[in-house]
């Protein structure tokens, strides 16, 4: 998904770069359109670094001759026919009268007319500016468009008054523009704690015991997860994957290290995911020493915690949800954990089919609950993640009902 970031001149214009970031943290490309005022706060080659794509600074860009550059000239055609949203923060009051006028006299207004994208304005002022009538009556323009307004925080100004004029948290704007993107914010004031990945139990100095688990199912939990507005701690096994820089990441090796992350983390969650293949053997002795080859050799090997079982012992109000790796009786088995594991709901795949499962960018799963059986039939982790998340969200909204009632 791709994202136009309007920044006007303010001097809120710095947290626009923490507000790419953030889109960023989601899989989102943006591209930033200064105004000239903007560029006296903020240089343009600071947005450039962040978004890694080229700043729009003008209506023409001259490429240091005379004569405009026409591709540039007819540039906001070309941003308003490929952006998903476009949204204006810091945006001024001046910049709020020509959108809701309709004048368009330079990149950013030009653009706003010409895009069909939905639209998020996250206003920043003086208060007497943002009080005044003429502003009011322009906003309520705007908002009778469907134009979505971020509203301004309250509290002290840089111009030295108190009042309401602040440019409105950075989460809270990033939030309205996932929103503008169809991406549902119902996992908003949640902390999802999501294991991932194998883990390696160690045999001696270069060697380990570990399994085909990628971390995709898990990584995908975890972004789906910060999309749909939630705090994600990740604690990971190794993978080749970057974790996404939103989720608070704990990289761990082996199940013991695992569980000892988890116990940590557990009681700043309020829902748990395990998606993670962890060892259910782990090495009685590690040797200190690199093993000598053999004509044979004998491990002896321990149970290795259960991390499930032992986050059911310690949870509080948590939901947990686990995964199930099955190669046979598939249902029948995955009942068997979501009862003995004291589970509120178990995502079981058939690890036994090709091209799905571990490994892969694809899954086909069950999601089973107290009282339901969802079948999501084969598609990528990211829409698995997602199923999984609106079962969470369900089960969340029953436990509340209950709560509430009880
Ligand atoms: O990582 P990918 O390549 O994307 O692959 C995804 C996946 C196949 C690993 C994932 O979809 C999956 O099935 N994860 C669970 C794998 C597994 O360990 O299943 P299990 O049936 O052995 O364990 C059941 C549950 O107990 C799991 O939630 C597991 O995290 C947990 N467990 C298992 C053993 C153990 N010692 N401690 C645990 O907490």
């Amino acid at each position: 998904m791709k994202v136009a970031l309007g920044v006007c001149g303010g001097i809120a214009a710095y947290k626009a770069a923490e507000i790419v970031r953030l889109l960023q943290d989601r899989g989102i490309r943006v591209q930033v359109i200064m105004t000239d005022s903007a560029q006296e706060f903020i240089r343009p080659l600071t947005f450039a670094a962040l978004s890694g794509e080229k700043v729009i600074t003008g209506m023409f860009n001259r490429d240091g001759g005379a004569e405009p550059n026409i591709d540039s000239a007819i540039e906001h055609i070309a941003v308003a026919q490929s952006i998903d949203a476009l949204v204006i923060a810091p945006a001024t009051a001046d910049l709020i009268a020509k959108f809701a006028q309709g004048i368009a006299n330079d990149f950013l207004t030009t653009l706003y007319l010409a895009t069909t994208a939905p639209v998020v304005v996250a206003p920043a002022m003086n208060v007497n500016m943002w009080d005044h009538p003429a502003t009011q009556q322009n906003l309520g323009t705007l908002r009778k468009r469907g134009v979505k307004i971020v509203e301004p925080g309250s509290g002290y100004l840089a111009c030295g008054m108190t009042g309401p004029g602040r440019l409105a948290e950075n989460e809270a704007v990033v939030a309205a523009v996932m929103e503008a993107l169809g991406a549902a914010q119902d996992l908003r004031g949640e902390t999802v704690l999501i294991t991932a990945g194998p883990t390696r139990e160690k045999i001696d100095p270069v060697r380990y015991l570990s399994n085909r688990s990628s971390g995709r199912m898990g990584y995908a939990l975890a972004e789906a997860a910060l999309r749909r507005g939630a705090r994600v701690l990740l604690v990971s096994g190794p993978t080749s994957l970057k974790p996404p820089s939103a989720a608070e990441t704990t990289m761990v090796e082996s199940a013991k290290q695992m569980l000892d992350a988890v116990l940590r983390l557990l009681p700043e969650a309020s829902i748990v995911i395990k998606t993670a293949a962890v060892a259910d053997y782990t090495i009685a002795k590690p040797s200190a020493q690199k093993i000598k080859r053999a004509a044979g050799m004998t491990l002896d090997l321990e149970p290795a915690p259960d991390i499930l079982a032992e986050t059911a012992r310690h949870k509080k109000s948590q939901l947990v949800i686990g995964f199930a790796a099955e190669t046979e009786n598939v249902i029948e088995n995955a009942r068997k954990k979501l009862r003995t594991k004291s589970l509120d709901a178990i995502v079981v795949n058939d690890v036994s089919r090709e091209g799905v499962g571990f490994d892969s960018d694809r899954n086909a799963v069950t999601i089973l609950t107290g009282s339901e059986t969802i079948p999501v039939s084969e598609t990528t982790k990211w829409e698995v993640a997602q199923r999984v998340l609106d079962c969470v969200v369900e089960l969340k909204r029953k436990s509340k009902v209950l709560a509430v009632s009880s």
